[in-house]
C-alpha cells in the first residue's frame, strides 16, 4: 500500500504534538491543551496508524495501552548492575558513613552529596537506543532482572522517545516506579467494590501492577516514575556529577526527583532529613527514607562499590509505618451515636513513630473482610496522623483454634439490641442516651472545643462523673458543685473550682456552637454553621419542617430527618430547657447581608497572618457569607496568603486563582463592618 507523504508527516506531527502536550501534563503539571483537544490529537493519530499500519512506530504514544499477554517474562541481564543500599537509621551511623568516605578517600574535607527522596516502589532501568525506548528490566538480583517492557511503556511519565539533540546512541536510565497515594486509594477502592483483594501498600500495588503479564491491566493502573540514575552509556562522555546527570536526562524528558538538592557535609544531610521528614506525609507519594549520593562521578568511580552495594550512597531510612504485631483481644466501643466499632487491643509495638497498642478495624464487614481473628499475627500501619490501622492477617502464623469474630447482637454496654440499617455498613447500639457509652460521647462532644469548649474537662473526667453517677445529661453538668467534684478521686478544690467556673464562662456562647454541641447526627460544624445563619433563633429551627430545612445548601433529607427527630424527643427537648434555664445564652444572630461582596465566595488562608488569628480571620469571613475551604482548586476565589506561604500559595498561582496579602483581607473585613 502506498502511503501519502502529507499523512506520514501528519503521524510524526502529531506524535510530537502528543508528546509535548504529554510532557507539559505529567512532568510539569501545567496542561496547555483541553482534554478534548488531546483526545481529538491522539485519536486522529490512532486512526492515520489503523489505517496504514506501517506509519505505526514503537515509540508512538498510541501504544502506551498494552498490548498482548505474555506466558511468562523474558530474563535480561543487566549491562552493568543495578546496586542496591547500604542503610543508616540515625545521625551516628550517617556521621560514620561519611568518615568511611573521607577515610577511603583519604582527605578530611566535607563531601558535596546529592540528597533525593527514597521512594517506596521497585527499581527498574530502562534502556533507549537513539533515543528511542527499548527495553525495560526490573532489578532482581542486581545481574538479572525481568523483561517487563510492555507494561514500562504503559506508564504516561516514561518517555518512549527522548527529546532533544545530545541524545547519546545508547543510555539505560534508571529509576523507581511507583504508585502515588492518591492512584494507590482509587485502585483500592475500585478492587473492594469489584469484590477483589485491596492492595496491602503503594509499593505492593506497583509491584502487582508492574509484573503483570498482561500489559493492558497495568495500563490501567496509575503508576509514576522518578529517575536516579545512569547505567551503561555508549555515545556520549559521562556527565560529571549525580546532579548534571540528573538535570541532563530532565531535559530530556525523563521525571526526576523535585526534592533533589545538593547538600553539603553530615550537616547538611541533617537537615535535608528533618525538612524533608516534617513533609513525608504530605508527599503525593510514600517514601521511606532519604538517600544521599556523593555527587561527583570521579569520586564515585575511585570509592567504587563492595558486594551489591556502592561505596559513595546510602540510605538513611525513616521509621516504619508498617510492623506486624499480634491482636491480643477484640473490643467494641460504643460511639456518640451508638455506633459499634470493633478495636484490635495490640501487643504494643513501635511504628511510624509512636507506640500502637490499639488499631480501629472500622466495622462488621472490614473485620469480616480481612478476618482478623484474637491471636492473629497482623501488618499495623501508621502512616502520618493517620489512625493506626489493621491491614493485614499474616495467615502463615494463625495459631490454631481461633474462631471467627463476630460482632455482639446486644450493646457490650447497655444491653439494648444491636440494629444494622440495610446497606449501611454501621450497628448500632439501640439504646440512645439510655447507653451509658452514647451519654458519655455525646457529654465528651458538648464539652469539646469546637462545641461549648468547657476548659478542663477531658474525656476521663466526663467518664468518671457519669460512672459515679453525678452527671446522665449535659445539663447536668451545670448543676455539679465544687463539693460533689472534690470528692472525685484525683481531684483537688482548686481544680473543681476551676471547672466550675470553666462551665460557667461556657454557657456565654455562639448560636452555631450551641447547634453543634448538642450533637445531632449529620450535624457537623459547618451544617451548625449554616443552620444558625439561616434561622437566626432556637425557636424558628426547632419549629422548622422539612422543606424549610431542605432550603439549606448542604442539608439533605436524611440531615433533615435527623435534626427533626432530635428536637421532637421528648428527652431532647427538656435538655434544651434546661440549658437554656441554667443560663446558657448566644448574641442574637445577625442575618448575613446577601450584598456582602465576599458572600458566598469561596476563600483560602494559607501562611502565617500576623493582625489576627487563622481562626478570627475565618469566623470573620464566614460571618460575612463566605465559605473557607481548606485547599485550592479551580472553585476558589481568592488565597489570603499570609507570610512564608508555601505549597498553597504555588497551587493557587499555577491555577490562576486570585492571591491577596493579609492587609488586603483586613481592608475586606473591615470594610464590611
Ligand atoms: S540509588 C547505586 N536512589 O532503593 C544505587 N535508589 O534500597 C542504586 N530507591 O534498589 C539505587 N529511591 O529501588 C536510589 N533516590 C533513590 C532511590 C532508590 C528508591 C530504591 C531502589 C534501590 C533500593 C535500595
Amino acid at each position: 500500500m502506498t502511503i501519502p507523504t502529507n499523512l506520514a508527516e501528519r503521524a510524526s506531527e502529531l506524535r510530537n504534538l502528543i508528546n509535548k502536550h504529554n510532557y507539559q501534563y505529567y512532568h510539569l503539571d501545567n496542561p496547555d491543551v483541553t482534554d478534548s483537544e488531546y483526545d481529538r490529537l491522539f485519536r486522529e493519530l490512532q486512526q492515520i496508524e489503523t489505517d496504514y499500519p506501517a506509519l505505526l512506530t514503537a515509540d508512538s504514544p498510541t501504544q502506551r495501552v498494552g498490548g498482548a499477554a505474555l506466558d511468562k517474562f523474558n530474563q535480561i541481564t543487566h549491562a552493568m548492575p543495578m546496586l542496591s543500599l547500604d542503610n543508616v537509621f540515625d545521625a551516628d551511623e550517617l556521621k560514620s558513613f561519611e568518615q568511611r568516605v573521607c577515610d577511603w578517600l583519604n582527605t578530611n574535607e566535607t563531601q558535596l552529596y546529592a540528597a533525593e527522596p527514597k521512594l517506596d516502589g521497585l527499581a527498574i532501568s530502562i534502556r533507549y537506543e537513539n533515543g528511542v525506548l527499548k527495553q525495560a528490566a526490573t532489578r532482581g538480583d542486581g545481574a538479572v532482572g525481568e523483561d517487563v517492557t510492555a507494561n514500562v511503556r504503559t506508564i504516561p511519565t516514561v518517555p518512549l522517545k527522548l527529546m532533544g539533540d545530545n541524545v547519546p546512541e545508547v543510555i539505560e536510565i534508571r529509576g523507581e516506579i511507583f504508585m502515588p497515594k492518591d492512584g494507590f486509594e482509587a485502585l483500592n477502592k475500585a478492587q473492594v467494590e469489584e469484590n477483589k483483594k485491596p492492595f496491602v501498600n503503594p509499593r505492593n500495588a506497583a509491584a502487582g501492577s508492574l509484573r503483570q503479564l498482561d500489559s493492558k491491566i497495568t495500563a490501567t493502573r496509575p503508576l509514576a516514575m522518578y529517575c536516579y540514575g545512569l547505567g551503561e552509556i555508549q555515545g556520549m562522555e559521562r556527565p560529571k556529577s549525580h546532579t548534571e546527570a540528573m538535570n541532563l536526562i530532565a531535559g530530556w524528558g525523563c521525571r526526576i526527583s523535585p526534592e533533589l538538592k545538593q547538600v553539603k557535609g553530615v550537616q547538611g544531610c541533617l537537615n535535608y532529613i528533618q525538612q524533608l521528614g516534617e513533609r513525608r506525609d504530605s508527599l503525593p507519594y510514600e517514601i521511606d527514607g532519604v538517600v544521599f549520593k556523593v555527587d561527583s562521578i570521579a569520586l564515585q568511580e575511585r570509592l567504587g562499590f563492595v558486594s551489591r552495594a556502592p561505596r559513595w550512597a546510602i540510605a538513611y531510612k525513616f521509621p516504619a509505618q508498617e510492623e506486624m504485631t499480634v491482636v491480643e483481644d477484640i473490643e467494641i466501643q460504643v460511639g456518640r451515636t451508638g455506633a459499634l466499632t470493633p478495636v484490635a487491643r495490640l501487643k504494643p509495638v513501635f511504628v511510624g513513630g509512636v507506640t500502637v497498642s490499639n488499631a480501629t478495624l472500622h466495622n462488621q464487614d472490614e473485620i469480616l473482610r480481612k478476618d482478623v481473628r484474637v491471636g492473629d499475627t497482623v501488618i499495623v500501619r501508621r502512616a502520618g496522623d493517620v489512625i493506626p490501622e489493621v491491614v493485614q492477617v499474616v495467615l502463615s502464623r494463625r495459631p490454631e483454634h481461633t474462631s471467627v469474630f463476630s460482632m455482639p447482637t446486644q450493646c457490650p454496654i447497655c444491653q439494648s439490641e444491636v440494629e444494622r440499617v440495610e446497606g449501611e455498613a454501621i450497628a448500632r447500639c439501640s439504646g440512645g442516651l439510655y447507653c451509658p457509652a452514647q451519654r458519655k460521647e455525646a457529654i465528651k462532644h458538648f464539652a469539646s472545643r469546637k462545641a461549648m469548649d468547657v476548659d478542663g474537662l477531658g474525656d476521663k473526667l466526663v467518664e468518671q462523673l457519669v460512672d459515679e453517677g453525678l452527671i446522665d445529661d449535659v445539663a447536668d453538668l451545670f448543676k455539679l458543685t465544687v463539693e460533689q467534684l472534690s470528692s472525685l478521686e484525683r481531684m483537688g478544690e482548686k481544680s473543681a473550682i476551676n471547672l466550675i467556673n470553666a462551665l460557667q464562662a461556657a454557657k456565654q456562647t455562639k448560636f452555631a456552637r450551641f447547634l453543634f454541641a448538642l450533637g445531632i447526627r449529620e450535624v457537623g460544624e459547618a451544617t451548625a454553621r449554616a443552620l444558625a445563619s439561616h434561622f437566626l433563633t432556637l425557636d424558628a429551627l426547632q419549629k422548622a419542617d422539612e422543606e424549610t430545612l431542605l432550603e439549606i445548601e448542604d442539608v439533605g433529607s436524611i440531615v433533615a430527618h435527623h435534626i427533626m427527630t432530635f428536637f421532637h424527643q421528648p428527652h431532647n427537648q427538656e435538655v434544651i430547657e434546661q440549658l437554656l434555664a441554667v443560663g446558657v445564652n448566644w448574641p442574637e444572630e445577625q442575618k448575613i447581608a446577601a450584598d456582602s461582596s465576599l458572600s458566598g465566595k469561596t476563600i483560602v488562608l494559607t501562611g502565617t497572618l500576623d493582625q489576627l488569628s487563622r481562626s478570627e480571620a475565618k469566623e470573620k469571613l464566614l460571618a460575612l457569607g463566605a465559605k473557607v475551604a481548606g485547599s485550592v482548586s479551580k472553585k476558589t476565589d481568592y488565597v489570603v496568603a499570609g507570610r512564608d506561604a508555601g505549597s498553597k500559595l504555588t497551587k493557587a498561582e499555577s491555577l490562576g486563582v486570585a492571591v491577596v496579602d493579609e492587609s488586603t483581607l483586613v481592608d475586606w473585613l473591615n470594610q464590611e463592618k
